[in-house]
């Protein structure tokens, strides 16, 4: 595309691309870009990001397809995978929690999902994880979901907050290079050590050209 389209081109790009595929995810994304997006939501939406959503989204539906309550969303950033995670129908989720401790992020979640925040299945909280007490939560969640594992400075510790038995899904990488990145692990073999679940469900590696990502499913 020339630098001089219009500045809604890519909108009704989106908008294209949802009427070709019916996919709704797309038409919400449109709709976000059309509401004027924040500068950085294309790395939220890139294909690598994309990619490590749905390799979660196929591994949770062979293994936990009906969460027993609420699906918890750490470190969601702007509340993709919520999106996706509501949009497959290969899985049932009564509700999407998407948690995040930067507040410019829970304004543009809740834009995205505003289907699922009008029928009450989606919302959007500003806090720390770390600072969380699950065991207190109403309904108890059903799952908790952290693919934000590398930024934390020590996961073995906040896991060690959790309640016994609660159900995980955890992504972590080997981005060491990343700056923001405190906790990021060698291997799946070290990921496995590191969270030290009671019970492993999944467990998984997903090469990409500069990392790989590790995934976890079972219970803390
Ligand atoms: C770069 S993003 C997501 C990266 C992740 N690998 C993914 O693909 O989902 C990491 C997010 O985690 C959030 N985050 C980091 N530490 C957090 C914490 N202690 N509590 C809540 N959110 C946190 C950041 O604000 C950021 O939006």
């Amino acid at each position: 595309m020339s630098s001089d389209a219009p500045p809604d081109a890519f909108y009704d790009i989106m908008r294209g691309v949802a009427a070709l595929t019916g996919n709704r995810v797309v038409g919400d994304l449109a709709k976000l870009l059309g509401d004027g997006m924040p500068p950085d939501l294309w790395i939220a939406v890139n294909h690598k990001q994309i990619a490590s959503k749905r390799w979660l989204l196929d591994a949770l539906a062979q293994t936990m397809p009906e969460p027993d309550g609420p699906v918890w969303v750490l470190g969601a950033w702007y509340g993709v995978l919520g999106a996706l995670l509501l949009d497959d129908e290969r899985l049932t989720i009564s509700e999407i929690v998407s948690l995040d401790r930067d507040p410019a992020c829970a304004p543009v979640a809740d834009k995205l999902n505003r289907r699922h925040l009008r029928d009450g299945r989606f919302r959007a909280l500003t806090a720390d994880m770390t600072g969380l007490d699950f065991g207190a939560q109403t309904p108890r969640p059903g799952l908790v979901i952290n693919t934000s594992c590398e930024h934390l400075d020590d996961v073995p510790g906040w896991l060690a907050t959790l309640p016994a038995g609660l159900p995980l899904l955890l992504q972590s990488n080997d981005y060491f290079r990343e700056p923001d990145h405190r906790s990021c692990v060698p291997s799946l073999d070290a990921f496995i050590a590191q969270a030290g679940l009671s019970e492993l469900w999944f467990s998984g590696a997903l090469p990409t050209k500069n990392y790989t990502r590790f995934m976890l499913i079972g219970r803390r």
